[in-house]
């Protein structure tokens, strides 16, 4: 086989929290992004510093307007269907469902809010990949509750997921159980709606949160296939190979620690079980994972069907922490990497990762593969009703020439591939929309205003070709 499957999904991918609006509307509750205002202390919010949840007089909180996908879900996915998207991955907002996520009957105008985005799609022939819980969870649950660190959570999200599978039976087949679950132990209030306490250790309260999300997220798959055999649930993970700084031995053996703090969410999510290296660095930290009942057996037997990632580059990491000094204060970051070009937005592109990615993952696991975002962000310029942005076309073309490789030339087992941010959208790190990755470009600024206005960028026309040639025409 020279060409992708002829079932290849070749779509774009979005998040409730980022494009939505309509906050107060349709009987919606708070979120916990909806809470997060844009500046300087955004990621101290994601990192669970702030404990101070309510709204600040003066500040700006994006969440709250998004791009209005809201009142425009009609026609972003006509643009979708004008460039032939075959799946549109989007979140759901669990506070639309159940406002305050505690309650037992939800919320009938947010089930038929995305129901009707659903039938919407498949006027245009599109499948609709959902992530139950991107980055935000409905706020009673994080104030009440303290999120995931409280096992009561995996309660709620069963039966958020329950009422999901029941209510789009036959409208939607493909899932995500959380977005970038590994991002547990980093942004654990985004991941995982945990606001940390400072009395307590952090790694404590970490992990706790972690086992609490990935029994959840089994329970998920259990509840998905029992009511549906046609589900395919698959998790989502924060991908990128982190390179070793140097050859030296020590430095590989830091690159593969690095690694491994990927693996130990993929492992329990794909082959059922915590990893060794993981539990021993546990017992080291003196860490008990929180397990009751019947958690072993949930994990074990309810694997996901397909792996999803984000990708947007790779990372570098040396042993010696005196190298790693540029990291300090910024856990996204990373050493910079000599032989790729230059840095933007902390990333340096780097195609050849992503075929390294789906290597490593594919090499370790043996299922299929979902690539659910991909995408580099630039401040576009509209001029004449359009973006000349030859930068994202250029990104998006050696990214997937490097998947066709993994697919053609490797044997690696791809479902799809859903650029990030198809539609411009509200960023997560910086809350900006100048921010913009997407081949419609949104007339909203870094203050919310503008005409909301959709246009089609250069890149709305470069993909369209791409996905109408089955990724032959590049
Ligand atoms: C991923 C998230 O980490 O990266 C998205 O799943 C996010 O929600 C994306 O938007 C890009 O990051 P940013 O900060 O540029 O929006």
């Amino acid at each position: 086989m020279n060409r992708l499957p002829d079932t290849f999904l070749w779509g774009g991918a979005t998040a409730a929290n980022q494009i939505e609006g309509g906050y107060r509307e349709g009987g919606r509750g708070l979120a916990s992004m909806d809470v997060v205002p844009q500046g300087t202390d955004r990621f101290a919010y994601m990192f669970g510093e702030i404990s101070d949840l309510s709204f600040k007089d003066g500040r700006n909180y994006p969440a709250l307007t998004g791009i209005d996908f809201y009142h425009h879900y009609k026609e972003d996915i006509r643009l979708m269907g004008e460039m032939g998207f075959k799946v549109f991955r989007m979140s759901i907002s669990w506070s639309r469902i159940f406002p305050n996520g505690d309650e037992t009957e939800p919320n009938e105008e947010g089930l038929k809010f995305y129901e009707d985005i659903f039938l919407e799609l498949k006027k245009y022939g599109i499948e609709p990949l959902v992530t139950i819980c991107h980055y935000d969870y409905p706020l009673h649950l994080v104030t009440e509750y303290g999120g995931f660190k409280n096992r009561r959570l995996i309660e709620f999200y069963k039966h958020y997921v329950t009422v999901l599978f029941e209510r789009y039976k036959g409208l939607v087949h493909y899932w995500l159980t959380f977005n970038e679950v590994n991002c547990t132990l980093v942004l654990p209030y985004v991941a995982a709606g945990v606001v940390l306490d400072p009395a307590e250790d952090r790694d404590t309260q970490l992990y706790r949160a972690a086992h609490h999300i990935l029994v959840a997220s089994a329970w998920a798959v259990k509840i998905g296939h029992e009511i549906d055999p046609e589900n395919k649930i698959g998790n989502m993970v924060c991908a990128g190979e982190w390179y070793p700084y140097t050859c030296a031995p020590k430095d590989v053996f830091q690159a593969m620690t690095n690694n491994r703090k990927l693996y130990f969410f993929t492992d329990v999510q794909a082959r059922g079980e915590y990893p060794s290296y993981g539990l021993k660095e546990l017992e080291r930290k003196g860490i008990r994972l929180p397990f009751v009942e019947n958690d072993k057996e949930i994990l074990k037997e309810n694997t996901v069907d397909f792996l999803s990632f984000s990708y947007y580059a790779t990372h570098v990491v040396s042993a010696d922490e005196r190298v790693n000094a540029e990291l300090a204060g910024n856990p996204l970051a990373t050493l910079t990497n000599p032989y790729l070009g230059p840095i933007k937005y902390k990333r340096q592109d780097d195609p050849m990762g992503l075929r390294i990615t789906l290597n490593a993952l594919y090499d370790r696991y043996q299922k299929p593969l979902f690539i659910v975002e991909n995408g580099t962000a630039a401040a576009d310029e509209l001029k004449n009703d359009t973006v000349e942005d030859d930068y994202h076309i250029d990104y998006y073309r050696e990214h997937i020439k490097a998947l066709k490789e993994a697919v053609l030339l490797d044997g690696v087992e791809l479902l799809g591939y859903t650029s990030w941010g198809c539609l411009d959208l509200v960023s997560a790190g910086s809350g900006q929309m100048s921010k913009r990755y997407g081949f419609v470009y949104v007339d909203v600024d870094d203050e919310g205003k503008g005409t909301y206005k959709r246009y089609r960028k250069k890149s709305f026309y470069w993909y369209k070709k791409v996905i109408a040639s089955n990724g032959e025409d590049l």
